[in-house]
């Protein structure tokens, strides 16, 4: 294979840089040529490439974003979009292609996979609700980004005595809520997975300061059912009932922004050596992932039809820690 091409595509997630990156050098380091392609499938279908040499990816690295720009492209859901992109490919010579993504990008990566031209998936997205692999570029920093507002939050939510919900990303998935909740002492974790009742809530955060907690801190996932708005409607109106106040923080695309941290640095250069690897290899119509600790490869086929639900043992620890 002597030409190969990278796009990131979806959410960006901080660490996509660092997955360029490690594409471009390693197939350089290969002999191949790398061209970047600007704006996901979209740039695909426009035919947007942009030739990647060593320096162009210099300085990338601990810059959060995409140096490729990203893009949601609905075109490329129907096959007549496919069908532009492979001429695209084809026309300028290139012989496989690297998606960084999520779900529904690798989902775009399984459709072009299927017509038998070569793509390679790199697992990318801060949800962490990809099949493959454990973990995913981008949770890590979201994470800290997450934590940092909460640390924060705990503080004046303690001077005030007034509860605090924190809304975090995840509009299918509660991995990033659960995680944040637990590493950042939450009282009450809520997720898109389980419905909450707005009253059994307001018990929880009730029994937190009947225990002598000074604080009240709830994490909440973008998609929770009520969401975060919904309930703090719920306690606006009966506030004299209940009696205490609540506010809300929704830390929003603050955490997709972020300066990657030293693990989402080291697992997106990781995974995009891998990517390429395979690719040289003869290797494609795969995701690279992460399964204990190991860079593994898994079909795009079973990634896409595969479900990560969340361990209910970390739902168990959310709930022991919270007292
Ligand atoms: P993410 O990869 O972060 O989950 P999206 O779900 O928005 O982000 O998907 C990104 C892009 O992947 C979509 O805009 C579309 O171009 C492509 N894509 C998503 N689903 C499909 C599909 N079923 N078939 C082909 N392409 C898809
Ligand atoms: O996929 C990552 C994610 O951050 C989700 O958690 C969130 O629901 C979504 O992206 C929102 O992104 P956008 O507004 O760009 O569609």
């Amino acid at each position: 294979m002597k030409r190969i091409a990278v796009l990131t595509s979806g959410g960006d997630a901080p660490g996509m840089n660092a997955a360029i990156r490690a594409v471009a050098r390693t197939g350089i380091e290969k002999g191949m040529e790398v061209f970047g392609v600007e704006h996901g499938y979209a740039g695909l279908i426009a035919g947007n490439f942009i030739p990647l040499g060593a320096r162009d990816v210099g300085g990338i690295m601990q810059r959060g974003g995409t140096m490729l720009g990203s893009a949601r492209c609905p075109e490329f859901k129907a096959e007549e979009g496919r069908v532009k992109a492979l001429r695209e490919l084809n026309q300028k010579g290139i012989e496989g292609l690297v998606v960084i993504g999520g779900n529904g990008s690798q989902t775009g990566a399984n459709s072009l996979a299927a017509t038998g031209y070569p793509v390679v998936g790199v697992a990318s997205t801060i949800d962490n609700d990809l099949y493959g692999s454990e973990i995913t570029i981008g949770v890590d920093t979201a994470l800290n980004i997450a934590l940092e507002t909460i640390d924060r939050l705990k503080v004046t939510a303690s001077s005030h005595q007034r509860a605090m919900l924190v809304e975090v990303m995840g509009r299918d998935c509660g991995y990033l809520a659960l995680m944040a909740g637990i590493a950042g002492g939450a009282e009450a974790v809520l997720i898109p997975e389980c419905e909450t009742n707005p009253e059994e809530l307001a018990r929880e955060i009730w029994r937190a300061y009947e225990r002598g907690k000074p604080h009240a801190i709830v994490v909440v996932a973008e998609g929770a059912r009520p969401n975060a708005q919904g309930l703090a409607q719920y306690v606006k109106e009966q506030r004299a009932r209940l009696g205490f106040e609540l506010r809300v923080t929704i830390i929003g695309y603050v955490q997709r922004g972020g300066t990657p941290t030293y693990f989402d640095r080291m697992l997106a250069s990781r995974l995009g050596a891998a990517a390429v690897e395979q690719l040289a290899a003869g290797h494609h119509g795969l995701l690279v992932g992460i399964q204990k600790s190991e860079v593994v490869a898994t079909p795009l086929a079973e990634v896409v039809a595969g479900k990560k639900p969340l361990d209910p043992r970390l739902l168990d620890l959310a709930r022991v820690l919270s007292k």
